[in-house]
């Protein structure tokens, strides 16, 4: 525009000279013709020029040309990233507090389908008191199958790791607090392990163990038979007497009847909804933690009460963790290193008939309990063999 404007002031000044010299008429014509000439050039050009260069900058797919800033580029050539930022797993050693814990691990989403490829894992999730003592089976247990699995462990805060961890156990470790053995506490620490787990979005089912506790399946097989349940696995079953029935309170009432009250096993397998609804109820643990005290036993009447009551349809009832109650007592039987045979084991593994996906199968335990620490010598000679182990 300038070139236009410069053109015309000249034409201008070159018109009024030939006024005042009226001789030079002709050449006047002349000039103005010229200028009227490079004018109209020049303005139609610079239109040109202006619009190549509004083209250029807004179109984000135009090839780099010399006439785009290059610093405007960089931005379209990062990859992508998705929601690799949103789903960030924290350290499994965060300073969260418990309420803050929770709270976050009870966020879902509530489009069901996952915009990206989810390969499902299995928490394994370990309350202990120390050291997670068939930790040699386990490490065995899971070679080769990195990225299928999380693992968890609660133990005693006293208990000082004075020992070097085995790999797959190195920095498990859960912020925790101290466990009674009976106490509502226990129940706490369990919500810790599925609050904690529950942060991984890739974590579909949810195992609890002990430290006894061993795998009597290789993990392909427990893989597979966990994700492909159409239930959860957290025992739960009518006990009338002084051990069943007999420690519900009535304060519990209205919002737990005594026909409503059930027993079972602590060591449940869940899917991620139910663990979701575990870490988020405020209505019935509150109730165990003001009456169910001491010898009331908690941990073998609050899953199994509220899972009853809240998903009945979807619970098979039933422990996939061996246990022998056969001697009667307080305690399962604890087996040491002489009762280790391939014999034992195969009962343990296939020595029971119960239903699966509405089936009847005989594979019915996937881990077992509660074997000492003097058995691990003999339990990794055989597993090769009867369980399957590196196969
Ligand atoms: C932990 O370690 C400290 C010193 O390192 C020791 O005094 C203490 O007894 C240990 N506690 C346990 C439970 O082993
Ligand atoms: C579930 O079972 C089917 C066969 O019934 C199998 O093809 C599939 O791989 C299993 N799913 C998983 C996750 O293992
Ligand atoms: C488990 O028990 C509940 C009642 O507590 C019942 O509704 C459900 O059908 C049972 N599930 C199976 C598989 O038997
Ligand atoms: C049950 O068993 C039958 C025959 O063995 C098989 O065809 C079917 O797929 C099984 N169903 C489930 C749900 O596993």
């Amino acid at each position: 525009m300038k070139g236009l404007k410069q053109s015309l002031v000249t034409t201008s000044t070159k018109l009024f000279n030939a006024i005042l010299q009226p001789i030079n008429v002709l050449y006047f014509f002349f000039l103005f013709g010229c200028g009227l000439a490079t004018g109209v050039i020049l303005s139609s050009n610079l239109k040109n020029v202006s619009c190549n260069l509004l083209a250029s900058q807004f179109s984000v797919s135009a090839a780099p040309t010399k006439t785009v800033p290059l610093a405007t580029l960089p931005a379209f050539e990062l990859p992508r990233i998705g929601l690799k930022e949103h789903l960030k797993v924290p350290d499994v050693k965060h300073d969260m507090d418990e309420k803050e814990l929770l709270w976050r691990a009870s966020m879902t989403p509530r489009i069901r389908e996952y915009p990206f490829d989810r390969v499902p894992k299995v928490a394994f999730m370990f309350l202990t008191k120390g050291p997670v003592l068939m930790a040699p089976l386990w490490e065995k247990f899971f070679q080769g199958h990195e990225g299928m699995y999380s693992i968890y462990v609660h133990s005693s805060p006293s208990y000082n790791e004075s020992k070097p961890e085995s790999p797959v156990f190195h920095g498990r470790r859960i912020p925790s607090k101290d466990v009674q053995w009976g106490s509502t506490n226990i129940i706490e620490a369990e919500r810790r392990l599925l609050a904690n787990a529950l942060l991984d979005i890739s974590n579909q089912r949810f195992v609890l163990l002990s430290e006894s506790c061993i795998p009597i399946f290789d993990f392909s097989t427990v893989y597979t038979h966990l994700m492909n349940s159409t239930k959860n696995h957290v025992e739960s079953y009518v006990l009338n007497g002084p051990v069943g029935n007999g420690r519900y309170d009535p304060r519990m009432r209205p919002v737990i009847k005594i026909e409503q009250w059930r027993k079972g096993s602590q060591w449940f397998e869940m899917d991620r909804d139910l663990a979701i609804d575990v870490v988020s109820d405020q209505e019935y643990f509150p109730l165990f933690q003001k009456h169910c005290k001491r010898k009331c036993y908690a941990d073998e009447h609050y899953l199994p009460t509220f899972v009853s009551m809240k998903h009945p349809e979807r619970n098979s009832n039933r422990s996939l963790t061996w246990v022998d109650w056969s001697r009667g007592g307080a305690h399962p039987a604890k087996f040491s290193r002489t009762r280790v045979t391939v014999e034992f084991l195969e009962r343990m593994r296939s020595g029971s008939k119960c239903m699966y996906n509405g089936n009847s199968t005989s594979t019915c335990f996937l881990f077992a309990r509660k074997l000492c620490p003097d058995t691990l010598d003999r339990l990794l000679r055989f597993a090769p063999k009867v369980m399957h182990f590196n196969s």
